[in-house]
């Protein structure tokens, strides 16, 4: 078994389990997940990751880079898969999902039932994101907000709690945050000039999860910490 984490928060406890699985970039041993999910782990994991480097072409070349930019950077190589579980909760207005983040990694690739649930923040107001059946949804992470140099903004978002339940969601994560690496990360040199100057420093992205994490799920974002 790999980690499981229950999350918390300052003011609501977030009404979910999460079984985090790290698959890449070192393989992970099949026999370590559970018997029940195993071979669609497997094959989620990797579709999602074709899924994935595509999508960072795609980003890659929306920046005016060579496509395989983002990938040269690693963005598709560190890989988790967080397979959330929302029970139906009772009194849905004392809990909250998951309380308001931006996700701390490069891109999110998420997959919902039709329970719904998940909201994003914009324009002072808390939109709905209703679940499309065989849909993704697609998130910029804080990581890709900051290498873009704000060109590409993270998205804030939550899950309320629900009378209705369980809600099941398996989020993949592009980040390689457990991948032990000493890679230093700041704003594309490419993208910056004397109009665009960083508005960030560079980091490891493990000092980022660090401050990410000890910061905890507050609804405010890490990115700040990083400004020059
Ligand atoms: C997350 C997340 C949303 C959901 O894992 O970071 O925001 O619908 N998940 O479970
Ligand atoms: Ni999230």
């Amino acid at each position: 078994m790999s980690v499981i984490l229950i999350c918390t928060s300052r003011k609501y406890a977030n009404w979910r389990d999460t079984l985090f699985c790290v698959m890449g970039p070192d393989p992970l041993d099949p026999l370590e997940l559970p018997l029940v999910s195993r071979d669609i782990m497997m094959e989620y994991s990797n579709n999602v990751c074709k899924l994935a480097t595509v999508l960072f072409e795609l980003l890659s070349e929306a920046l005016g880079l060579k496509s395989d930019h983002l990938k040269e950077m690693d963005c598709v190589k560190g890989h988790a898969l967080l397979s959330h579980y929302y029970p139906a909760c009772p009194e849905p207005e004392l809990a909250m999902g998951t309380t308001k983040h931006s996700d701390p990694d490069f891109l999110t690739i998420l997959l919902q039932d039709d329970i719904g649930g998940l909201q994003i923040f914009h324009q002072n107001h808390w939109i709905d994101v209703p679940p499309v059946h065989g849909a993704l949804v697609v998130n910029i992470g804080d990581l890709l907000q900051l290498i873009s140099n704000d060109k590409f903004k993270s998205v804030e978002h939550r899950v309320v709690a629900n009378h209705i339940g369980p809600r099941v969601s398996v989020a993949s994560f592009f980040t390689p945050h457990l991948y032990p690496s000493t890679r230093l990360y700041g704003p594309i040199k490419e993208l910056l000039s004397e109009e665009n100057p960083p508005i960030y420093c560079e980091i490891t992205v493990k000092d980022f999860i660090a401050y990410y994490d000890s910061k905890g799920l507050d609804g405010k974002s890490a990115l700040p910490h990083f400004k020059l």
